[in-house]
């Protein structure tokens, strides 16, 4: 231990994190060995390099963004409806289907204590989010005939509660064996001086690394690999907190199947010019989402022939992988973004502090920063009200109000 304790101690006196160790005498022996091992393996050089990141603004200019061509579901005929659906649900009978619901984040926007998917929307049935979700797999075992295996990525702070939830649900009637857990991984927060901050219990605070993060979670717990055990061509990796959700779906499985595409994606029509979401485009030739803080006025305004808006695919969280992909895309590091949040810690004196304001930076790499590494994909719009009910804040736009509003129309329970 003693020797552990000074190879630690030379390692943050080289990157000035000294204070990692103050209150180190206070913990108990188990703790201390957990901290000095979680010390030991942090990289303080990727900190480093991503606190000088919080200084620059990310430069787009020089980047040749073009716009993205797209299917619309609505424009299909219906005999390319039907012959897509016959192929889709083909793959899906034949098991070839799985599906990742990404339950990491924090949910902070909504403030709701425990998992966003143990939230209960108001619906009258009281369903909590993940039965919602749930529900897609048991009408797909009455439709299909199989059982599709759900994969759910948690994180350090959400794992046991969510496993608890399901236990004591009884995995909503589907089967247990079918659905797996798996931890995402985390970074530390650092202050603006770049420490790293010490949590409640006077450890290094650590943050989920955002939903870019399942690609390395999935290869690192085994999942890629248990899913190619099982034959799966297909995986569907969506969010958790979209109650319309239609993860198992025979026409985009249908349609990157015959268009031979490696990923397909769900748009919507962007609302107008100002709605607060990212859009598909094209960036030097590759396939890319460019998110709304970075759009320019001119490109968010600009409209096509037909007056439609050229720069107008919103990116909803809905995307499909084929297995041959995965691997590939797990093994690239994908770039992460630094958010200033509200981080609560223990102070030098020891005090556990609750800030009002935003006091230290959280860093999340982005699924769709991975679609750069793909040479094409297809992006199938399809529409709004049939599909996209996010529950983001407590209140107002994408709350649970209008989510519910959303879900009970579409499902006629008004
Ligand atoms: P959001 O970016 O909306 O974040 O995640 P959030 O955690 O739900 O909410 P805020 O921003 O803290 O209020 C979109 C989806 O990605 C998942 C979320 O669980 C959600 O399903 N996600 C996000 C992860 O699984 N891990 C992460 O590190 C971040």
């Amino acid at each position: 231990m003693e020797e552990k304790l000074l190879m630690v101690k030379e390692k943050l006196e080289k990157y000035g994190q000294e204070h990692l160790l103050n209150f180190y005498e206070t913990l108990s022996e188990n703790k201390k060995n957990q901290l000095l091992d979680e010390l030991l393996t942090m990289d303080f050089k990727q900190l480093q390099d991503l606190y000088n990141s919080t200084k620059t603004q990310p430069n787009y200019e020089g980047a040749k963004i073009e716009p993205i061509s797209h299917v619309s579901k609505e424009e299909l005929s219906e005999e390319e409806l039907e012959k897509y659906t016959t192929i889709g649900e083909e793959e899906i009978k034949n098991g070839k289907l799985a599906v990742v619901t990404m339950a990491g984040g924090q949910g902070t926007r909504l403030g709701h204590s425990g998992p966003k998917g143990t939230y209960d929307i108001g619906l009258a049935s009281h369903k909590s989010i993940f039965e919602i979700l749930c529900d897609n797999f048991k009408l797909a075992r009455e439709k299909y005939g199989v059982v599709i295996p759900w994969y759910l990525m948690t994180s350090d702070e959400n794992h046991e509660e969510t496993v608890a939830f399901f236990e004591k649900n009884n995995y909503f009637g589907y089967p247990k064996e079918a659905v797996q857990f798996f931890k995402q991984g985390t970074l530390p927060m650092i202050n603006t001086n770049g420490k790293v901050l010490l949590d409640e219990e006077r450890m290094p605070k650590l943050a989920p690394d955002g939903h870019g993060g399942v690609f390395e979670a999935m290869r690192k717990n085994g999942v890629i690999y248990s899913m190619q055990e099982k034959g799966i061509e297909w995986v569907f990796i969506g969010g958790v907190d979209n109650v319309l959700v239609k993860p198992i779906d025979p026409v985009l499985t249908g349609l990157a199947t015959e268009k031979n595409m490696l990923v397909a994606c769900k748009s919507l029509v962007k609302a107008n010019p100002q709605e607060k979401v990212g859009v598909f485009c094209k960036k030097d030739g590759r396939p890319n989402v460019i998110e709304y803080i970075e759009i320019s006025e001119e490109m968010a305004n600009a409209k096509d022939e037909n007056g439609q808006l050229l720069y107008g695919e919103a990116h909803i969280l809905c995307n499909q992988f084929n297995i041959k992909i995965l691997e590939e895309l797990a093994n690239n590091k994908l770039p992460y973004h630094a958010a200033f949040k509200k981080a609560s810690y223990t102070n030098e004196n020891g005090e556990v502090i609750k800030p009002e304001e935003p006091n230290a930076y959280k860093f999340e790499s982005f699924l769709f920063d991975a679609f750069s590494l793909i040479p094409d994909m297809l992006v199938l719009r399809v529409k709004r009200e049939e599909e996209f009910a996010p529950v983001k804040n407590a209140t107002g736009v994408d709350s649970p109000e209008t989510a519910r509003n959303l879900y009970n129309n579409f499902h006629h329970l008004n």
